[in-house]
């Protein structure tokens, strides 16, 4: 049986800072097609471009020149309202440092997708109530994200990702803060949704000990692919159950699997990468709740219709929820 197409960039371009003297082009030239029912793994080093190719796929961003079709659909056309409408139906976002909404409880973190779609807080809270069973943190489910383990906390960002049934779902570095036993889990789980879900997965890493769960490798290397690589849902079997790593990681010249240590040009690139990311979160969230309304605007429509969910202190918008969870975890760490 012929695979549908999921994803289909035509000459994609991303150029940050155009005309500036710190022009940077993030993405050149990229050119793929991504199927239904893959697991793709996006794999290069720090600044390569991973996180852009993500977030521009996705329809978070829009990319200076060429075209992007997901399920058939040219997203690069969409009204900003179409826009946050198909990302709300269609794909789920997954993030290294969870975002969870803190002052939410876990299964209100899990359903708050739903609540602007207009379903009933009974069904929205059945719904989460499965998907934390199966994640197996249901017993967590009155928590705050504060209370629960990095991984528990990813485990209910992935329910999230799940609760409107998208068939796709991006994941930007998902195991990146996790301990070993932890992203094991949590791969676990995103292979489980692959093979018996039948969702498609795609994932951006820079960890070569991940790469044995793709059925689809894209390399990645200064905005530009560099290689791809294919694996039968079968051939991937074998690398998973055997504990193999997947074949041909450093066989790319100027591929250093083990890129642990930046250069201080690196680490500018991450400094740059890393506002952008926390702004794409932030338009994620926003989208997620209703592509018309600022966060700020939806934060106490949530407290008047949701009476379990507590008030934050004083009025915050979505942004500076998600910078306080993360400012929490550096504190953890
Ligand atoms: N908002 C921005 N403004 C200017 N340049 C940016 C911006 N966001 C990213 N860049 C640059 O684009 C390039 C690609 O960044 P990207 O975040 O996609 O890399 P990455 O592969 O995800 O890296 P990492 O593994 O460190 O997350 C880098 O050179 C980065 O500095
Ligand atoms: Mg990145």
């Amino acid at each position: 049986m012929e695979k549908e197409i999921a994803i289909k960039t035509e000459n994609v371009n991303v150029i940050y800072d155009w005309g500036k003297p710190s022009e940077t082009k993030a993405l050149s030239d990229i050119n793929t097609t991504i199927y239904e029912e893959d697991f793709v793994i996006f794999f290069g080093p720090s600044g390569c471009g991973k996180s852009t190719m993500l977030y521009t796929v996705s329809g978070i961003e829009k990319p200076t020149s060429g075209k992007i079709f997901v399920l058939g659909k040219n997203i690069t056309e969409f009204s900003p309202m179409e826009s946050a409408k198909f990302h709300r139906a269609q794909i789920g976002m997954v993030f290294q440092a969870y975002n969870l909404i803190p002052t939410l409880t876990v299964i209100d973190n899990v359903a708050l997708p739903q609540v602007f779609r207009g379903i009933s807080r009974e069904k929205r809270l059945l719904r989460a109530k499965i998907l934390l069973q199966r994640f197996d943190i249901l017993p967590q489910a009155d928590r705050l994200p504060s209370e629960l383990s990095g991984g528990q906390q990813q485990r209910v960002g992935i329910a999230r990702a799940l609760i409107n049934e998208q068939p796709i779902i991006f994941a930007d570095e998902p195991v990146g803060n996790l301990d070993s036993k932890s992203a094991k889990i949590v791969l676990d789980i995103l292979y489980d949704l692959n093979v018996k879900d039948k969702k498609t997965v795609i994932l951006v890493t820079h960890d070569p000990s991940l790469l044995k769960y793709a059925t689809h490798i894209i390399y990645m290397k200064d905005g530009f692919i560099v290689g791809e690589k294919r694996f039968s849902p079968k051939q991937r079997e074998v690398t998973v159950s055997s504990q193999l790593e997947q074949p041909f990681v450093s066989s790319l010249s100027g591929f250093s699997s083990q890129s642990t240590t930046i250069s201080p040009i690196e680490s500018s690139a991450a400094e740059k990468s890393k506002k952008r990311e926390e702004m794409a979160k932030e338009l994620v969230e926003t989208m997620q709740i209703d592509g018309t309304e600022t966060a700020r605007a939806v934060e106490p429509k949530i407290i008047q219709t949701e009476p379990k969910i507590t008030a934050p202190q004083k009025e915050l918008t979505i942004g500076e929820l998600i910078k306080g969870n993360r400012e929490q975890e550096q504190i953890k760490k």
